[in-house]
């Protein structure tokens, strides 16, 4: 979808467009890749994160001089994400539709310096590539934490008590309480742990507690504060292999990054505990996908669920569609929308006018919401480095 107007409202727009001095002397060239939203983005004006509703931002960017140009059209040479971000000054995205800017994308981006994550997790960019070029790298850090935090606990109960086959049964029509109770469990007493206890894994572990697990585990490089590990009363552990081992339920909430591309492979999956169930609403690609099919189809994994896909729109054909474990049931999966709640998305499109306001008027950014500074790393969440 391509709406044209920012054009005629640059040429009105002059007079403002000269205060902005970050780009030069001229307003600035805004792409927005976001999701196509239909019908529901029409009736619903909080689906902030579509083409239809565009974060909300187009009257205060064009009254600012700047263009505005928002489409979801981002595969292929030919398409409109490729053709503008030739001479975008900045670009917004959301992992949810995200224009993919590899290594080849950077080098047409002649004019790039800004990329914003409207949302948490900034995967899609090249973020080596980033570093070297000078492109900044910003997110709206904690913009969905909460919202990611609850769906993992609710994937959690869905799989462990076996609840989308009991459902699915009485959409059928049918009546079969052992059927579906002979896979179903608590998750009081289970071992819980999570790969990664960030933001996202730590408010998983917050919501575990009531639940009174036999013990949670957390494998992260970054080592919580003694005070945070006691207030959950969680445990470190020092390998992930080792992790996996003792764990009924393991949650993945690190993001995607050369040290965790491919990391629950069939090799570490042979090392889970037979059984366990594995919820991963962190990034698809963390997760071998055909491994995760066969480890589910063997009953080595009980469950998956989660709802992030490599690559994004999941094909038709993707095996974490229809996979199921021996009984017929195991699979949580949905599309990528735990981060994008109603509530999240009125946060996430804040967040994102306020980083480009900072950076419109030269002001200093959030610290937190820097991934990539001025060709620097800021954060210490995508990998261990000197
Ligand atoms: P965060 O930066 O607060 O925490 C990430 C943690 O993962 C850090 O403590 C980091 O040290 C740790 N980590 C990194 N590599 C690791 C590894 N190899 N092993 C173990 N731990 C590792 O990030 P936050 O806010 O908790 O988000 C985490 C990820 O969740 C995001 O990067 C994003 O990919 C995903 N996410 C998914 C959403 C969805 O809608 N499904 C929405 C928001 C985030």
């Amino acid at each position: 979808m391509l709406r044209t107007t920012a054009r005629n409202a640059f040429s009105k727009s002059n007079v403002a467009s000269q205060r902005f001095s970050a780009g030069g002397s001229r307003g600035l060239k805004v792409l927005a890749i976001l999701y196509k939203g239909g019908s529901a983005a029409k009736e619903e004006s909080r689906l902030l994160g579509t083409v239809e509703n565009e974060l909300g931002l187009r009257p205060w960017l064009e009254s600012q001089g700047h263009e505005y140009l928002v489409s979801d059209d981002k595969e292929g040479s030919g398409s409109f994400f490729q053709k503008h971000i030739q001479d975008a000054d900045i670009l917004i995205t959301t992992p949810f539709h995200p224009g993919y800017v590899t290594p080849e994308v950077f080098k047409k981006a002649k004019n790039l310096k800004l990329c914003v994550t409207a949302g948490v997790g900034s995967d899609h960019i090249d973020l080596h590539t980033a570093v070297e070029n000078k492109v900044q790298v910003l997110e709206v850090t904690g913009s969905n934490v909460t919202s990611v935090a609850e769906h993992v606990l609710m994937n959690m109960l869905l799989l462990v008590r076996n609840y989308t086959p009991a459902h699915e049964m009485i959409e059928r029509g049918d009546w079969n309480v052992s059927q579906v109770a002979r896979n179903a469990f608590d998750l009081e007493g289970k071992v819980i742990g999570t790969i990664g206890a960030g933001r996202i894994g730590y408010r998983v572990l917050q919501r575990l507690v009531p639940f009174a697990p036999k013990e949670l585990l957390y494998y992260d490089y970054n080592p919580l504060s003694p005070d945070l590990e006691s207030a959950v009363n969680a445990r470190r552990i020092d390998t992930v292999e080792e992790l996996v081992s003792k764990c009924d339920v393991v949650t993945v909430n690190a993001p995607l990054h050369d040290g965790t591309r491919n990391l629950v492979n069939a090799d570490l999956l042979s090392k889970f505990k037979p059984g366990a169930w594995l919820v991963n609403t962190a990034r698809g690609a963390i997760c071998d996908k055909f491994a995760v099919a066969d480890a589910l189809r063997s009953g080595q994994l009980r469950g998956y669920a989660g709802d992030v896909w490599d690559v994004q729109p999941a094909p038709k054909d993707h095996p974490w569609r229809t996979m199921k474990n021996p009984l017929g049931g195991g699979n949580g999966m949905v599309p990528h929308y735990s981060g994008t709640t109603l509530d999240a998305q009125a946060r996430y499109a804040a967040g994102t006018k306020e980083i480009l306001e900072n950076y419109f008027k030269g002001q200093a950014q959030n610290p937190a919401n820097v991934i990539v500074g001025d060709g620097k790393w800021a954060t210490k969440a995508y990998g261990q480095r000197k």
